[in-house]
């Protein structure tokens, strides 16, 4: 039974390898495909941001609003894929000299995940350019660019450069893997 068992499993991951090769995603050419984010729009739908919760704000201070959590949505997931990839390393351990099928299906699977982390950088930086000032995501965590360093979490909702908006417009939707047609202004899930 325990032989059934292991056939099984490395079945299941010669079947990961199998779509890994043939479903190859781009950042560029399948998602942002060339647009930028329209700033005269919410970032997240209402339902997640639950900005209409707050009376207080006038329209214009919910969309910001909106734009820096979709902003902060994006440095969580990028952030979370991290993990994500360093927990996948650490389980290919167990197959580092063993089933190799396994282990190309892992190391397939990590690749995947660095680019996720590579496309919610990019959403990141993209929605920055038409921001002001101030906005700072501080995860506890080291970064890898700068392993020393330790930082915290604080957002602004100060006023976006005009100079700024006019350049960009997000229109239409974008194709994220595994759910075509989502829509642009969501960050792909993890
Ligand atoms: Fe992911």
């Amino acid at each position: 039974m325990e032989h059934l068992q292991t056939n099984a499993t490395t079945e299941r991951y010669a079947k990961c390898i199998e779509v890994s090769k043939r479903i190859r995603w781009d950042i560029d050419r399948d998602v942002i495909r060339g647009r930028k984010f329209d700033f005269t729009k919410n970032f997240l739908p209402k339902g997640l941001s639950k900005i209409e919760q707050l009376p207080f704000l006038s329209g214009e201070e919910r969309r910001v609003l909106s734009q820096i959590q979709g902003r902060t949505y994006a440095n969580i997931f990028g952030l979370v894929e991290r993990y994500i990839g360093a927990k996948i390393l650490e389980i290919s351990r167990e197959h580092w000299l063993g089933d190799q099928t396994a282990l190309e299906a892992l190391v397939r699977f990590t690749d995947e995940e660095l680019k996720h982390q590579e496309l919610f950088r990019r959403i990141e930086a993209m929605i920055a350019e038409g921001m002001p000032a101030g906005y700072t995501f501080m995860p506890t965590t080291r970064t890898a660019s700068s392993p020393s360093s330790t930082r915290t979490c604080s957002c602004s909702t100060g006023r976006r450069n005009p100079s700024t908006r006019s350049s960009t417009s997000w229109s239409g939707s974008a194709r994220t893997p595994g759910s075509p047609n989502r829509s642009a202004s969501r960050p792909s899930p993890t």
